[in-house]
């Protein structure tokens, strides 16, 4: 039976009430209602579309996930043992979730039992895997032995040539949202949370989401044997926050509760990017909410294919090396990582349709972290720059793809990929109904009460959207007035941009609108004599003009120019100035340097500029900067687009790899 089908429609209440188009403006409070009663799933949780599993059957009591791992095979082999209890009726099968496993054996308390493994695959869910229930117990051990195959979408293995010591060879996963079961068959659900101690034996140091259980072996030098590593993790944690990474790693302090991993020739500087204000960020986060319960708080810095900024594996924030930039500039990733350890591993998304109570969340905290260390007009410079990023990847987004996914709750019901949904407007038109409810409700001073009341009703559980918006009702009882003047529909289900605007602190970002404008202007009144252009620039404008400035300040500049700046002779020679006299190509900082392309590309620099471009994206995996820079790339030069791509083809993450093939037309 197909798990969906066992439970209600989420449609069932729309019998009294009459559907209202999202689309339209929804004025009064009793029609406002209606629709957010309509969508009201039978009961919450709503069921989570993105498994094949039938997990609503089951308490996932404890996991113990054991790895080996096969170096010259570049495969996994690993046996998972789950203490599973019945909730109401069994099932005939308890099915799970796989990918491109091969499952070699199912036991029931010890005993093999009959299972399927050789479903038909449903792209993009995978493959379910069905065993039988032959036991009248309650409460039971299901074991699975399998290994992962050269298809696992989870994993990227590199050669010893791809990482930074070029010593050994490196392995890393990645499962938010749906990978989890191309590592291990498991109820592939954020609704499944369960305790889970993990043993991985491996050549090399190896890290995974838990605490470290002390071993016996010695660790400093390789053994020629596997040396065991044991985590244990007594949250319970969702499939998609398992993670495993293994290579030349090594550690250093960077606060009293945190170490950063990286591979040796790389750890001083990652040290040193992060040990000024992680401590600062957790004791932040904790006024904010309440003390922080996963004991440790450690950073994994991974080599430069690792395909996003930042992932909230529980203890073992994974991150880019584009952090580390010398310059602790772009720490407030780790603030938006560290925040997850509430909003996303304490207290879940119960489906990927509801992605926004995670990100939203996790954006709305990370700025009032930023904001409690550097003040409110931090916090507004964040969020300016994250309301210019929502409009932009709106504005981006093809008509189907804008009506489907820049609604705040998504709708995935037949099988759309969380992966395609993804985007900015889960982290930014979330985080604005937050900070537009926290003004509404009365400022800072009212609102605050209700985070760690929040956060404490559903931490260790997984819930909708629907539960938050009556909990915001149920906590401010004597504010129902207030409340019911929100726009929840055009909030929750319309597609495009918020309904309200906040009011933004512009203190921050109007040295570097002015400074923008000052461009434009300078642009639009210069002499129709192309000879004089270069010293006519440089009589205008030098170095001192971004003295103070600090990265995101170029950011604001950059983008604001590139918004404004039209293609002309005089636009071309001005770039070409303004790139000479503030060095932003030479940025440690790859937000600077992205935006930098975004402004000189478009300008027509030339072959050089193209060039830069091209040899920076050779080194950089992170998606956010790779797949811009090759439709940069592709519009002034496909040759060069291309040839790039292919030189670095096997550098980049399989997920990069398959979208710029995409983008490239390839
Ligand atoms: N959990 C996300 C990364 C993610 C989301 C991976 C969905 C796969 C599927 C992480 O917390 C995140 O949001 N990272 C951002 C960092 C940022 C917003 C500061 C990124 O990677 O850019
Ligand atoms: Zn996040």
């Amino acid at each position: 039976m197909i798990p969906s089908l066992l439970r209600t429609s989420s449609f069932v209440k729309r019998s009294f009430t009459t559907f209202i188009s999202p689309f339209k403006a929804v004025s009064t409070t009793t029609m406002t209602a209606s629709l957010f009663e309509s969508k009201r799933p039978a009961s919450s949780p709503e069921y989570d579309p993105s498994t094949l599993s039938n997990y609503q059957y089951f308490n996932v009591l404890h996991t113990d996930l054991d790895y080996r791992v096969d170096w010259p095979k570049r495969k996994l082999f690993g046996t998972v043992v789950y203490k599973l209890a019945i909730k109401d009726k069994a099932p005939e099968q308890i099915v799970l979730d796989t990918s491109f496993l091969d499952i070699h054996e199912a036991k029931i308390n010890g005993e093999p039992v009959k299972f399927d493994a050789d479903t038909k695959r449903i792209e993009p869910l995978g493959n379910s895997l069905n065993v039988d229930l032959e036991t009248k117990a309650t409460e039971f051990d299901l074991t699975i032995s399998f290994n992962t195959t050269e298809k696992v979408t989870a994993l990227q293995w590199l050669e010893p040539e791809q990482t930074a010591s070029k010593k050994a060879p490196y392995l890393f996963s990645q499962c938010q949202a749906i990978h989890a079961r191309s590592l291990y068959p498991c109820f592939d659900t954020p609704s499944v949370k369960t305790p889970i101690h993990t043993k991985i034996s491996s050549v090399y140091p190896t890290v995974a989401s838990g605490n470290v259980v002390p071993v016996k072996q010695d660790q400093t030098e390789y053994a020629t044997a596997d040396t065991v590593y044991e985590f244990q993790q007594d949250i319970p944690i969702p499939s998609y926050l398992f993670a495993i990474a293994s290579g030349d790693l090594t550690s250093l302090p960077i606060g009293p509760r945190s170490k950063v991993y990286s591979e040796p020739p790389n750890i001083h500087a990652c040290q040193y990017e992060f040990e000024a204000d992680t401590e600062k960020f957790i004791e932040a986060a904790e006024n904010i909410v309440f003390p922080y319960e996963w004991k440790t708080y450690n950073v994994l810095v991974l080599p430069p294919s690792f395909p996003y900024g930042g992932m909230e594996n529980p203890n073992i924030t994974f991150a880019t090396p584009t952090l580390i930039s010398g310059d602790r500039q772009n720490v407030d990733v780790i603030a938006h990582e560290l925040a997850h350890s509430w909003s996303g591993n304490l207290v879940t998304n119960c489906s990927w349709e509801h992605f926004w109570l995670n990100e939203g969340w996790t954006v709305y905290l990370e700025r009032r972290i930023v904001g409690a260390i550097h003040g409110e007009a931090h916090r507004h410079f964040s969020a300016i720059i994250g309301w210019k990023d929502l409009q932009s990847a709106i504005d981006a987004m093809p008509p189907a793809v804008r009506d489907q996914y820049s609604r705040l709750v998504v709708h995935l019901k037949e099988r759309q990929d969380p992966d395609d949904a993804f985007s900015t407007v889960p982290y930014e038109k979330g985080s604005s109904l937050l900070f537009y409810l926290e003004n509404l409700l009365g400022g800072k001073p009212v609102f605050d009460p209700f985070i760690p009341y929040y956060f404490g009703k559903f931490q260790k559980k997984s819930l909708d959207t629907y539960q938050f918006r009556d909990t915001l009702y149920e906590f401010f009882a004597d504010k129902k007035e207030i409340l019911d003047t929100v726009d929840w529909d055009t909030w929750f289900y319309a597609p495009g941009m918020p309904p309200v605007k906040p009011n933004f602190d512009t203190s921050l970002a109007d040295v570097c609108y002015n400074l923008a404008e000052k461009w434009v202007k300078a642009i639009a009144a210069a002499p129709t004599d192309g000879n004089v252009y270069d010293a006519y620039f440089r009589a205008c404008f030098n170095i001192e003009d971004i003295a103070g400035w600090s990265s995101t300040q170029y950011v604001v500049f950059l983008d604001s120019l590139a918004d404004t700046t039209t293609p002309s002779a005089a636009t071309t020679e001005a770039i070409r100035v303004l790139g000479d006299i503030y060095q932003f190509a030479g940025s440690s900082n790859p937000e600077v340097i992205s935006r930098w392309y975004t402004l000189a590309v478009p300008a027509r620099l030339g072959a050089a500029t193209y060039q830069a471009l091209a040899d920076w994206l050779g080194t950089v995996g992170r998606m956010k900067f790779v797949r811009p820079g090759f439709r940069l790339l592709l519009k002034v030069d496909r040759d060069l687009a291309v040839t790039t791509f292919r030189k670095n083809e096997a550098f980049y993450h399989p997920i990069c790899r398959s979208m710029v093939a995409k983008d490239l037309g390839l």
